[in-house]
């Protein structure tokens, strides 16, 4: 009897478990720290369309979902003042493991760092395109 309580235990949190049954979520996060008030303009794409302009101000947010699946795709450009960044936001090889519930994308002067929610794993750094003058 022991047993089969324990084992509906089991089955209860694999059941609950988002990454067992494939249907999780993860939100992609883009945050706007760019120094002189520069606004950010991000232009994404995902496996199912084009999401639109949007325009960022300092400290703005800008934030997208999407189910942790294999087709999923955010493909982004970046654009401020002095230059651009074109890079997949989200991909799902790369980034399940990586940030399984939330991606950070923070922009920067310097340019580009995407955080990792797994502390063994490092930051990937992406440099700005400078603006030819
Ligand atoms: C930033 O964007 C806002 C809203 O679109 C706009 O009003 C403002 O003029 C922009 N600032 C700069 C420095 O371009």
């Amino acid at each position: 009897m022991e047993h089969v309580f324990l084992l509906a235990l089991v089955i209860a949190f694999w059941e609950a478990s988002p990454v067992v049954t494939g249907t999780s979520t993860v939100s992609i996060n883009v945050l706007n720290y760019l120094r002189g008030d520069l606004n950010l303009t991000v232009h994404c794409k995902s496996q199912d369309g084009d999401l639109g302009v949007h325009v960022l101000p300092v400290y703005g947010r800008y934030q997208l979902y999407t189910n942790v699946i294999k087709s999923a795709l955010f493909s982004c450009d970046l654009s401020m003042r002095d230059g651009t960044i074109v890079y997949d936001l989200y991909r799902y090889e790369r980034d399940h493991i990586r940030c399984p519930t939330q991606c950070i994308w923070d922009v920067k002067t310097e340019g580009l760092v995407g955080l990792s929610e797994d502390a063994a794993q490092s930051e990937i750094f992406v440099n700005w395109r400078r603006r030819a003058n």
